[in-house]
């Protein structure tokens, strides 16, 4: 998948929308004709995940799509599914990460609704579709209508009964970013696997349940021509509601999130430390690198766009105000992120032509796999030169380094080489007033890596 398209599905997944707030009450889904949408709730269908409209023109298909004069798809495959089923189906199918379960195969219309969304938008193509059906025929028949997706790894189609293979998948530590429940109407059914539901749902993933706005689900008890007909009932009843946010209903379809676990209290605590530990890192490297780009310039904007990406995170954190450290670090962070941001900008001048005049090289010695450079620091006016001395191992574009002395004041120093991995440094003249303790002027030797760090 394109970069563009990959960034896209990222932003849509930080906006997830709610439609509604409250599943409907059992007496909003009456209806006079039992065959029929209710009228009293909101049945279109609207992206969950932050997207206009449809995901691509296979997914708006399925807005136009025939109907038979019951108001469901007319299929090659034989289903129950109305237009909105099926565009939420494909819409979770799409952006859900992770495996999807569905209960209740049938003949494989729902199924095959979702496959095409995984080949569209499977990522690197392992995420399946797991169907079972209580019923071997079905499977059968399944089966042939599924025979590509089968082929292509997209679905796995098998004889089970729901809530025992609910619980055998619970037993494996198996989890699903997406289950479609569809396979029983009735109350008894639904309430055993709607407990279930909470381990096998990974946190953040959702659940679509079928026939949850029924106009059967009005009045569980006495319900015609289905007595004991109770999605919705089970929903709000078993469903443990700590676990799961409602999220609307669309066509005859409820949808639930599994909500997110509160992250552990040592998260909490390290959290707003990780933009300090960014900066940490960012003066360490300055000082330290390890590896650089060639180019004095793009080296320049790394680091300027680097300390301005901190202070924007310095900022974020203060604005977001979750408790009082979190806030007290952020400002912490500005604080310290602003004055080497603005001091920063102040070298953009140094570069020259794309090259460095504040860090002059002075002298170049070869070694077997590597360079010696000394650089001429030169900080402005109000500070002295300095000698830096680097190993360094140029390749396309990169620069493999590791700072091996440093000398300041200094405004030279000589380098020679004593041996295939090492070199003599000298300072003659004896310009040098700070030069490294234990050693001559005459005869500093250094024994360098034969690849800069190995
Ligand atoms: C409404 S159909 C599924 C339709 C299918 N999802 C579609 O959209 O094309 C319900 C299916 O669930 C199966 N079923 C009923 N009770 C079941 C159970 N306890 N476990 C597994 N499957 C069950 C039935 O055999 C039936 O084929």
């Amino acid at each position: 998948m394109a970069i563009s398209a990959k960034l896209s599905r990222w932003f849509w997944r930080k906006s997830i929308q709610r439609k509604e707030t409250e599943p409907p009450a059992l007496t909003d889904v009456a209806s006079d004709d039992l065959y029929f949408i209710p009228t009293n709730v909101n049945l279109d269908y609207v992206p969950t995940f932050g997207f206009e409209r449809f995901l691509n023109k296979q997914h708006e298909a399925w807005a136009e799509w025939p109907l038979t004069p019951d108001r469901i798809i007319d299929h090659r495959i034989f289903g129950w599914l109305r237009r909105a089923d099926a565009l939420k189906l494909y819409e979770m199918a799409a952006m859900c990460k992770g495996d999807i379960l569905e209960l209740g195969t049938h003949q494989g219309l729902s199924s095959h609704i979702m496959a095409q969304a995984l080949r569209e938008f499977g990522d690197t193509g392992n995420r399946r579709i797991y169907t079972v059906d209580l019923d071997a025929p079905c499977i059968v028949k399944a089966r042939e209508n599924l025979a590509g997706e089968i082929a292509e790894g997209l679905v796995d189609a098998r004889v089970g009964e729901a809530g025992e293979v609910c619980r055998n998948y619970i037993a494996q530590g198996k989890r699903f970013g997406f289950i479609f429940v569809d396979h029983s109407h009735y109350y008894g059914p639904m309430r055993e696997v709607c407990q279930l539901l909470g381990q096998l749902v990974e946190p953040g993933g959702f659940v679509l349940f079928h026939d949850f706005t029924d106009p059967r689900s009005a009045f569980p008890e006495e319900g015609k021509p289905e007595p004991d007909f109770g999605v919705l009932a089970a929903c709000e009843e078993a469903l443990p509601a700590k676990e799961f946010e409602y999220f609307g209903a669309f066509g005859c379809a409820g949808l639930y999130r599994r909500t997110q676990a509160p992250p552990s209290w040592f998260v909490r605590l390290t959290r707003p430390l990780i933009p300090f530990a960014g900066v940490i890192a960012l003066t360490y490297y300055c000082a330290h690198p390890i590896l650089i780009f060639e180019s004095a310039l793009v080296n320049y904007l790394f680091w300027w766009l680097g300390c301005a990406a901190l202070l924007v995170l310095g900022i974020i954190q203060v604005f977001r105000i979750q408790n009082i450290w979190s806030t007290v670090l952020g400002i912490l962070l500005c604080l310290v992120s602003a004055p080497v941001w603005v001091l920063s900008s102040f070298l953009a001048p140094h570069i020259v032509n794309g090259k460095d005049t504040g860090y002059e090289l002075v002298q170049e010695v070869e070694l077997q796999n590597s360079l010696v450079r000394l650089y001429r620091t030169n900080g402005g006016a109000t500070t002295a030169f300095g000698i830096h001395v680097r190993q360094e191992i140029p390749t396309t574009g990169l620069v493999f380094v590791r700072s091996v002395g440093h000398f300041y004041p200094c405004y030279s120093v000589q380098a020679a080489r004593s041996g295939a991995n090492s070199i003599l440094i000298y300072d003659r003249q004896q310009e040098c007033e700070k030069w490294p303790e234990k050693q001559t002027r005459e005869s500093w030797t250094l024994a360098l890596s034969r690849f800069v760090y190995f």
